[in-house]
């Protein structure tokens, strides 16, 4: 695999992301690989919770193909996944499930190229536009592009498009890269709106609201960080497209691992059982671990950033949550760093000290910006602190020079 997709890469470029054990004695001019989402920040709360998630599957169990054939949507979703999701959502307050079909997949990185399969049809006269706003996610343009579908391509910035034609907007809410809540910025008839909410979680950003959009999709990767257990699920109104998304999925792989459906039905029903109150003397309710940690992170890379005085973060409002029941603001899980005074390659520049990220040119802007995962296991945070404080102490210095206010 190549390094433009937020997933972990077998061949990954930094010799300083081994799979497994303790980065405590990472050597100091160790390369960190920032440049994906990978959540590994979670496995110490996953570590704490000790054998909860345990569960066992015995050599004559989960070999047919089929799930649950009576369900009319999605005949391959297992029902307990499809209870343990009803009773997260319900559980945070983050989207409505009554009335919707939910469609599970291999990753919602699956379930994007099924929807878009689901909601285009081989009758219209050209291939449908797939817009998403600058600075959108990267491996939407990659995943589009690859696939070459005879019916939709890639059009690039939701903000200049203005074909009069059929078109599918790609909402990403809070988005990736830059952690902002967004609503479409096309709004002409014969659109059709994808709510990719991966990051709408409390850890994340405050939950305004539960949202009730046409086609919603989230993922056990950003939720609770199983990303290796590849489950995304869609919670799709309509049961004609939830039935289409399911004949794409059918015929391309016959269906979801039951293997990955039962371990993340499991997780989420613990996640689900413990997070009804927050603030908790047991410490057990994982969305109040991941704010906590994620909070005391942007602290910490707030106050660094600024010493610096070369770069930039963007604020984000306080808002009322209506799951923690505090005012707070949003702790997202990339940072979306700019240089100040604009820079031809920031992703560079990191690159030198030693830090992987990806520049905003991949994001369809502005190649000063860089997103800098903020997921990472704690020893990896750490350097990108330590080694941030040293880009401060090389101002002016190595062409970098910049006016410091
Ligand atoms: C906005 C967004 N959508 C979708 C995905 C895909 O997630 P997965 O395929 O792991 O479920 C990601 C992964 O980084 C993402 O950031």
């Amino acid at each position: 695999m190549g390094g433009s997709t937020d997933q972990v890469h077998a061949n990954g470029r930094s010799p300083a992301a081994p799979n497994s054990g303790d980065t405590k004695n990472l050597p100091l001019d160790t390369l960190i690989n920032l440049d994906h989402g990978d959540p590994r920040m979670y496995e110490s709360f996953w570590r704490k919770m000790g054998d909860e998630c345990t569960f066992v599957i015995k050599g004559y169990e989960s070999l047919s193909y089929f799930s649950n054939p009576k369900n009319p949507a999605c005949w391959f979703l297992e029902p307990k996944l499809e209870d343990s999701i009803k009773a997260l959502h319900g559980a945070v307050g983050n989207a409505v499930t009554d009335g919707y079909s939910i469609v599970v997949g291999t990753g919602s990185s699956q379930l994007l190229h099924a929807v878009l399969y689901a909601v285009t049809s081989p009758d219209q006269p050209n291939q449908t536009s797939v817009v998403a706003a600058a600075p959108y996610y990267s491996s939407y343009v990659e995943i589009l592009n690859l696939v070459r579908s005879g019916l939709y391509k890639w059009d690039g910035d939701a903000h200049e498009f203005d074909k009069d034609e059929p078109y599918i907007e790609l909402v990403t809410s809070p988005n990736n890269p830059s952690g902002v809540i967004r609503g479409p910025v096309v709004s002409r008839d014969g659109g059709i709106l994808v709510h990719d909410l991966a990051y709408y979680w409390p850890q994340y950003t405050p939950i305004t609201s539960s949202l009730e959009f046409d086609i919603m999709l989230f993922t056990a990767s950003k939720c609770t960080g199983h990303a290796g257990s590849r489950i995304g699920w869609a919670l799709v109104k309509d049961i004609e497209v939830a039935k289409k998304m399911t004949k794409f999925m059918e015929v391309s792989t016959i269906g979801v691992s039951k293997e990955s459906q039962l371990r993340v039905a499991k997780i989420l029903q613990v996640v689900a059982d413990r997070c009804k109150r927050f603030g908790s003397p047991e410490g057990d309710n994982f969305f109040e671990f991941s704010k906590n940690l994620l909070t005391k992170r942007w602290e910490i890379l707030r106050e660094t950033v600024k010493k610096t005085q070369m770069f930039t973060l963007p604020k984000y409002p306080l808002q009322h949550c209506n799951y923690t029941g505090d005012v707070t603001q949003a702790h997202p899980a990339f940072a979306w760093i700019k240089y100040k005074d604009g820079m031809d390659d920031c992703e560079m520049l990191f690159k030198e000290h030693k830090i992987l990220t990806r520049g905003g040119k991949k994001f369809g802007t502005d190649p000063g910006f860089v997103r800098v995962s903020m997921v990472s296991r704690e020893e990896e945070f750490n350097l990108l602190i330590d080694r941030l404080s040293m880009i401060q102490g090389l101002n002016n210095v190595d062409g970098y020079a910049a006016e410091i206010e």
